[in-house]
């Protein structure tokens, strides 16, 4: 059968946890025996050939996001957070997709570096770059670097090109309510430079004092899974009244305003998406009016999307090792990965779900979905519905799992990292192969 008749036949029994809720890749697809398939490839063939644990991405998956970041935002930057989820190939695509990247690190600068990422799309962030960072981005001749400290305009000044375009971090005292762990626009955080305490105007004054640096604009991060437009609305008003605020102590017209990225992405049905029309509609208006009454022309405004481009398009394919019931108490399904690829649910208490591929008629129960690590916080899914007979040797599949998985994948228990595979047009590459014990092994040169 081919691949496309099967799709058309398994379409009409989509079924499975969170399809609804736009958790799975965009190409994810029943199969009749209880499969599942991405990017036309079933993910028992993708467990056969490349192992498990395994992170698949959906290739269309990622370049339908950015198109619909592109045609929602017509006339923004779209920069990718390239810091939830990096490689070669996901580089090429944001770039042939007409994407910004926004990068937070020499390592990611050299990713970029690697494909020939145009060097004036690209942004550099952190709260504390180190030398080898700015070093790298000055000989690169980035975009944009956004400034995070006042020690880092002096160093900038000695190292950049003359006329190179700079940002101000702004922490615009905005409570987003992200997790306390990924909250950034409130004052009791690392980033940025406080506008209540005129910590910002004050950076803005010292960067104009750098003949060699050049200022396009503000910025500002609010956090990470946010949901709450008015909290972006807000923090548009505050950056544009500094704007203002520039604009009537310098005479300087500030061409650029980021609000950086956030944008919540549901990992269980019961999550909130975000509403990325809405928020195109209202930043446009807020931006509009603000400008309108400081009597100022409008920015261009760049977003950073990172998770909201990545999230969805992967999976990651897991081996159930065992199954055990504590009686009384729940049953516990431990698979062959765990923290060392999935950290999150241990340090955000994120949520996820997760799908058994094999046609049971058991009934479903809770269980909990755990890894091979040697902590009891090692929990991949909790209290998730999986078919009472789910048994040692089942593939399960966890959707959602794009953003920050593989970025701070670790070798906890000195387990390789998992291999990252595209998938596209029912053909797969691997992308990141498997890490190895000899990888591992390899960084031991003394005894
Ligand atoms: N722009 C800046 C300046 C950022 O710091 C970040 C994320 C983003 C954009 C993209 O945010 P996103 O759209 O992906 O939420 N490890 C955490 C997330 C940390 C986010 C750090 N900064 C997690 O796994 O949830």
């Amino acid at each position: 059968m081919t691949t496309r008749s099967r799709r058309d036949r398994s379409a009409r029994t989509i079924s499975w946890p969170g399809l609804a809720a736009g958790i799975w890749p965009s190409t994810a697809r029943p199969e009749p025996d209880g499969e599942i398939s991405i990017g036309g490839v079933p993910v028992g063939e993708l467990a056969a050939r490349y192992g498990t644990p395994a992170y698949i991405v959906d290739e269309a998956d990622v370049r339908q996001q950015c198109r619909m970041y592109r045609d929602t935002l017509p006339g923004a930057e779209v920069a990718y957070a390239g810091k939830a989820f990096l490689c070669r190939a996901m580089a090429s695509w944001i770039d042939q997709e007409g994407l910004a990247l926004d990068v937070c690190s020499a390592g990611e600068l050299a990713v970029a570096r690697s494909v020939s990422f145009p060097a004036e799309r690209i942004v550099l962030h952190g709260n504390a770059k180190t030398p080898g960072d700015l070093q790298a981005a000055a000989d690169y001749g980035v975009g944009r670097i956004v400034i995070d400290s006042a020690p880092e305009i002096v160093r900038l000044a000695v190292l950049a090109r003359r006329g190179q375009r700079v940002l101000v971090r702004v922490t615009p005292g905005v409570d987003a309510h992200a997790h306390h762990a990924v909250a950034t626009g409130v004052e009791d955080q690392k980033f940025g430079f406080s506008l209540s305490s005129g910590a910002a105007a004050d950076a803005v004054r010292r960067v104009l004092a750098q003949p060699g640096l050049q200022l396009a604009g503000l910025h500002c991060h609010l956090g990470s899974q946010i949901t709450q437009l008015p909290a972006f609305e807000l923090a548009a008003r505050r950056l544009i009244a500094l704007m203002a605020a520039v604009h009537a102590e310098h005479g300087l017209t500030l061409p650029e305003l980021n609000l950086g990225g956030g944008h919540a992405v549901p990992c269980v049905e019961t999550d909130q998406a975000f509403d990325l029309t809405g928020f195109a509609e209202r930043i446009r208006r807020v931006i509009r009016d603000e400008c309108a009454s400081f009597r100022l022309p409008v920015p261009r405004l760049t977003v950073e999307p990172g998770r909201a481009i990545i999230s969805r398009a992967m999976v990651t394919l897991y081996r159930v090792l065992t199954v055990k019931h504590v009686a009384g108490v729940r049953t516990f399904v431990a698979v062959d990965g765990g923290m060392s690829d999935n950290p999150r649910p241990a340090l955000y208490g994120a949520r996820y779900c997760a799908h058994v591929t094999r046609r049971s008629a058991a009934p479903m129960g809770p269980v909990t979905v755990v890894g091979r690590h040697c902590e009891a916080g090692d929990v991949l899914a909790r209290d998730v519905p999986l078919p009472e007979d789910t048994r040692p040797g089942d593939l399960l599949v966890v959707p959602g799992t794009g953003a920050y998985n593989h970025s701070m994948a670790s070798n906890y228990n000195l387990v390789g990292r998992p291999p990252v595979v595209a998938v596209r047009d029912g053909s797969a590459r691997l992308l990141l192969r498997r890490e190895t014990q000899s990888d591992l092994l390899r960084r031991e040169v003394g005894l």
